[in-house]
């Protein structure tokens, strides 16, 4: 499995991207609006869209955002957010079922890493679902952790962990 930073928009993409959140998260949690905010997400240069790719099959998506921009969306559903330039907010992940436990969530984020780092940035913030949390926990240095009961993007069905951590 290869993973591909893109720039910019394509249609391709877009639909590539649907079709992975359509199948990793339920379908009630979608956004309406998914479509026209996918399209904002790849054509905008500040964000990081990365690809997990299997046989020429998109099979994982990865988008980073600026945190303060992340702030800006949700300062509603999160009162506690803080603005931090330093920092990108993990705004979406997932791997098709059918791909996972195959190494691919570490190639995707090693491949955020490091575009992270060749842009200055230092940390990576999430409110992470209960099994990403666990290997976010696992796998780096946490400088902030607060669970969140209810969390819209998620329903309100689901608690998350809002985490920080250094990169
Ligand atoms: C979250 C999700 C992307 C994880 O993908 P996955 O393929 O199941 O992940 P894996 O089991 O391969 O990853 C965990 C492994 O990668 C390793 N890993 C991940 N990132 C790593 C890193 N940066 N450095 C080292 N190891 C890393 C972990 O240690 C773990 O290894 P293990 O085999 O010892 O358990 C996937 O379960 C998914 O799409 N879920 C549905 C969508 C979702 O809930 N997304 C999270 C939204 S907050």
């Amino acid at each position: 499995m290869q993973t591909e930073l893109v720039s910019g928009f394509a249609p391709a993409l877009l639909e590539d991207a649907l079709l992975i959140l359509g199948q990793v998260f339920p379908a009630h949690w979608q956004y309406p609006d998914a479509r026209d905010y996918y399209s904002k997400m790849l054509a905008d240069s500040a964000n990081i869209n990365i690809f997990l790719n299997s046989d020429d099959k998109q099979v994982g998506y990865v988008l980073a955002i600026p945190h303060d921009q992340a702030v800006r969306e949700m300062r509603e559903d999160d009162p506690q957010l803080k603005n931090d330039p330093s920092a990108y907010y993990i705004e979406t992940i997932g791997i098709l079922p059918q791909f996972r436990g195959s190494g691919g969530l570490k190639a995707m984020l090693d491949r955020l890493l490091a575009e992270c780092k060749a842009r200055g940035v230092v940390k990576l913030s999430m409110h992470a679902r209960s099994g990403f949390s666990a290997i976010v926990q696992k796998n780096f240095k946490i400088l902030t952790f607060r669970p969140v009961a209810k969390w819209r993007y998620a329903n309100f069905e689901e608690p998350v962990d809002y985490i920080e951590a250094a990169i």
